[in-house]
């Protein structure tokens, strides 16, 4: 069998993770880029736990060598790369809007300038909750995207889990004619209200856990929504289905990341098809649009016990996919209690 066959096979047989020569492929194709572990996840695309394991077995196939905790090709690695044709990864990405297609301009910039100041005091990331934010440009620049694709002037929005401080960056912008956010988190409803009051915004913030049903003046009331799901197909399914449940009516939008740090393929496919189910149509996925602040329990998360180096995250190393999706007619929410563990499953990496 051929080389990435094998190694692939392999990896799906520990890991249950769908592995193809392809994966094999992209994380030689990273290794060529970058000696960081971090890096070469980012990079190659394929769910933390598959590149762990393709790592170790190229390594245990003298491709590969871990040089303290530098990620290496050996001569045989890189010979085989030669063979096969694999040559490193070259970016293209446009470095005026960082490949999201949109930019904070002037008619932002007031707004973005306050939200930075304001976002400084903000609680930090916790595990409890299985936190992680995007930077605030990140925040700000889904503000650009939600306007340009007319979903935020005059009407009516909701955040559900409220971590990046959407709700914030969506009112200082003044665009939307009303903004709640549901939040399990009681240290950030209270944030959000200590900002809503000190600035005037008139945020309807409220404690939530969003297990539970969403409260019955929130149904069939919003124009959008934004959520940040955790990275199951099921919990994709209950949270983006928490939020068309808020949804007014047909052609409404909702906008959600969705990671390939801790989605194959494969399970991307089941996600779409989860989405397309609901009577949802995907008009955007824009690629590695949210990048998330490095948190500080990166030791407690299963990924850490993956790695096959020990060396923390320095740069920015989780991205996800932008999702917008846009009810039609026919379309149906969910928002029947969430029983069960819906966090985790075989390539999930963060929890
Ligand atoms: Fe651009």
């Amino acid at each position: 069998m051929e080389i990435l066959e094998q190694i692939a096979s392999e990896a799906e047989k520990r890991t249950q993770v769908p592995a193809y020569p392809r994966s094999v492929e992209k994380v030689i194709s990273a290794i060529m880029t970058s000696n960081n572990f971090w890096k070469i996840v980012d990079l190659s695309d394929e769910p933390l736990p598959l590149v762990a394991e393709i790592l170790k077995l190229l390594k245990e196939h003298d491709l590969v060598i871990f040089e303290g905790n530098q990620i290496l090709l050996t001569e045989a690695g890189a010979e085989l790369a030669r063979r096969l044709g694999i040559e490193p990864f070259v970016s293209h990405k446009c470095p005026t809007c960082k490949g999201r297609g949109v930019i904070i301009d002037d008619s932002l910039r007031e707004a973005y300038e306050k939200f930075l100041k304001i976002q400084e005091n903000r609680p930090p990331a916790i595990h409890q909750f299985d936190q992680g934010y995007v930077t605030p440009e990140n925040t700000f620049a889904r503000v650009a995207l939600a306007d340009d694709r007319g979903d935020l002037r005059g009407k009516k929005v909701v955040v559900l889990g409220d971590d990046d401080l959407m709700s914030i960056a969506l009112a200082l912008s003044g665009l939307p004619k009303k903004v709640t956010i549901l939040e399990i988190d009681e240290r950030l409803v209270n944030f959000i209200k200590e900002v809503s009051d000190k600035y005037n915004l008139n945020i309807d913030a409220r404690v939530h856990d969003l297990r539970q049903p969403l409260p019955e003046d929130v149904l069939g009331a919003y124009d959008t929504f934004f959520t940040d799901p955790p990275e199951t197909v099921e919990a994709i399914k209950a949270f983006v289905g928490r939020g068309v449940a808020t949804l007014k009516g047909p052609r409404c939008a909702g906008y959600f990341g969705v990671t390939r740090r801790e989605s194959s393929a494969d399970k991307w496919r089941r996600i779409q098809r989860v989405l397309i189910d609901m009577g949802l149509v995907i008009t955007d996925l824009i690629h590695n649009f949210n990048e998330y602040v490095n948190w500080d329990y990166y030791e407690e998360m299963r990924g850490w016990q993956l790695t096959p180096v020990k060396e923390p995250p320095k740069d920015i190393w989780y991205r996800s996919t932008q999702f917008r999706v846009e009810t039609v007619r026919g379309f149906e929410g969910f928002n029947e209690p969430i029983v069960g563990d819906i966090y985790n499953d075989a390539e999930s990496s963060t929890t």
